[in-house]
């Protein structure tokens, strides 16, 4: 009887998780409501299992992000965390452990949400390689009574396919009818076309494309995400979004910090592998695809691989890559720990792309990311064209309008336009609307985590990669890496905590361009 009960609430929470994906904008967000931030529509109870739960990712993401779910009421009563890692531990100790790690990410711990939270967490030791650890986590999961399983690999890379095949073997891939069974997939995806293909190949001989969410977690970002609502909830942007109106494209993501203990991890992977061909590409996409008829997974998807065909793969000559030395108190990226004296590798990289479509055909789009920079700032900048004629006898000529997206810092957007400055003459200033998320909604935003986390319960895969748009990221920068590989050019150099290598800035000038000042560095320009 109790089996049955449990079986079709199970059923009921599967089907609501299956209805098609709705993006979370429930209620009319209302600036200065006392919260007025929107939440999520209510996740079924899952096990959420954790591979690598002893690691970095899950101590400073997943566990803290879990953590805010529950503490929002957002995390269905009825969930369990199941940790799975190799160390022998018990599940006190490994409570212990995780409280340690969320009170170093949440200052403002509730004891009260944590040990309702820790009550429900539990650890099944194993390797990856040997079945021991999988007929352990299959019997605690058979007596569960929960919708479906998550399985989160937080684990190295390498053994992602090994874990999609050891479920497979214990029988965890296929749920039983009613449940679902998802496995959420970490970046990097591959190291290359090559790679990322075969890993498809691999994860897809034992799960379904539905059930596999492979994470870009810049995509969950609020800005990414309005970034959609602005185009296409609106309709004064759309008639300007295009090659008649803009001149050229900006996408930014800079920080000061270097490798912190990722050396090794960066020789290998170097800026092109760790954000262009990811977080950036997937910035590009969100900012320049055609509208989706829906904004559900199958439709944005689809419109992003498209998206994806038009971009012409960037030729050497249209490409900086640089690499930080010693300055302002840092060591050079050849002194970091586990790095090579004699490195080539790219610390920096600023390229231009081209998409070529019927809107976007002549207008540059210019991307650059790098490490050790003079401040952490992601944007997105529409650099539209100067006016084709200005009636006013002006001293100077005028500025062109420019529409500037934050990621981060302080989320929001602000449009910079000409306006008289007051007195008799005619004479223009550039002046500004701004909207910062902060100002205009109450209540903290949740992290990428949070939502993807709550995303991947409810089944909506919008924000998740699919295979084809992993595989067409990597068609796009696989010349760049060749040539890198290759031919082994050395870096522009450029001091830690600067505003990178003047070859970057060259880039745009020998066009008659600039680079905007990210909003960290100054604000105002
Ligand atoms: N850290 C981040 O901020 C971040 C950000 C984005 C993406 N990622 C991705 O997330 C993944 C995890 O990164 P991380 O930084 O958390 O790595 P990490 O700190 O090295 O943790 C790896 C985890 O995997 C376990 N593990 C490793 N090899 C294992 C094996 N053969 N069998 C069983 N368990 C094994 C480790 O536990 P035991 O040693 O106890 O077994 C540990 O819990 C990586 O793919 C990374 O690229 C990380």
């Amino acid at each position: 009887m109790r089996a049955e009960e449990a079986g079709s609430s199970a059923a009921r929470d599967a089907a609501r998780a299956a209805e098609p994906a709705v993006r979370r904008v429930e209620r009319e967000a209302r600036p200065g409501a006392p919260d007025s931030v929107s939440r999520a529509k209510p996740a079924p109870a899952c096990a959420f299992v954790i591979f690598g739960v002893t690691g970095d990712l899950t101590g400073r993401k997943l566990i803290p992000a879990l953590y805010q779910l529950a503490a929002k009421g957002e995390l269905n009563e009825g969930s369990v965390i199941v940790g799975h890692a190799r160390r022998e531990m018990t599940d006190d100790e490994l409570r212990a452990y995780l409280r340690d790690k969320v009170a170093a990410e949440v200052p403002d711990l509730d004891a009260g949400v944590w040990e309702r939270l820790a009550a429900r967490i539990s650890y099944v030791q194993g390797d990856y390689e040997s079945a021991d650890g999988f007929v352990r986590l299959a019997q605690k999961l058979a007596g569960l009574d929960v919708a479906g399983t998550i399985f989160y690999t937080a684990t190295p890379p390498e053994v992602y396919a090994t874990i999609a095949r050891s479920l497979a073997e214990a029988g965890l891939a296929r749920p039983a009818p009613g449940r679902f069974a998802r496995l959420v997939v970490e970046k990097p995806f591959g190291t290359d076309e090559a790679s990322a293909k075969e890993l498809n190949a691999l994860l897809l001989e034992h799960f379904d494309e539905s059930q596999l969410f492979r994470i870009d977690h810049y995509l969950a970002k609020e800005t990414a995400q309005n970034l959609g609502v602005l185009r296409f909830a609106n309709s004064m942007f759309e008639p300007v979004w295009n090659n008649r109106y803009v001149d050229h494209v900006q996408i930014t993501m800079i920080e000061p910090m270097g490798m912190e203990g990722r050396g090794r991890f960066y020789e290998s992977a170097g800026v092109l592998r760790d954000v262009f061909q990811n977080h950036l590409l997937q910035l590009l996409a969100l900012m320049a695809m055609e509208p989706p008829v829906r904004f559900d997974a199958r439709a944005v998807r689809d419109e992003k691989v498209k998206l994806f065909s038009a971009v012409s793969c960037p030729s050497p000559a249209d490409t900086v890559f640089g690499q930080y030395v010693a300055g302002n108190g840092a060591v050079g990226y050849r002194q970091e720990k586990d790095v090579d004296p004699n490195s080539k590798q790219a610390t920096y990289a600023a390229m231009q792309l081209r998409v070529e479509n019927w809107r976007w055909s002549g207008v540059p789009f210019y991307l650059r990311s790098g490490k050790r920079l003079e401040a952490k700032a992601s944007e997105i900048v529409l650099q539209f064209k100067a006016p084709p004629h200005v009636p006013f006898a002006l001293s100077a000529p005028v500025h062109a309008d420019r529409l500037v997206m934050r990621i981060m810092p302080d989320e929001g957007m602000t449009i910079r336009f000409n306006g008289k400055r007051p007195g008799q003459k005619v004479e223009l200033d550039r002046i500004g609307l701004d909207f910062s998320y902060g100002e205009s909604f109450a209540g903290a935003i949740p992290d990428a985590y949070e939502t993807l986390i709550l995303d991947v319960m409810n089944g909506d895969a919008t924000l998740f990669m699919r295979a084809d748009e992993v595989e067409a990221q990597w068609r796009i920068v696989a010349p760049v890496l060749a040539y890198l590989e290759e031919r082994r050019p050395t870096p522009a150099f450029y001091e830690a905590g600067g505003r990178g290598p003047q070859q970057a800035y060259a880039l745009l000038e020998s066009a008659g361009r600039e680079w905007k000042r990210p909003a960290g560095v100054r604000r105002g320009d």
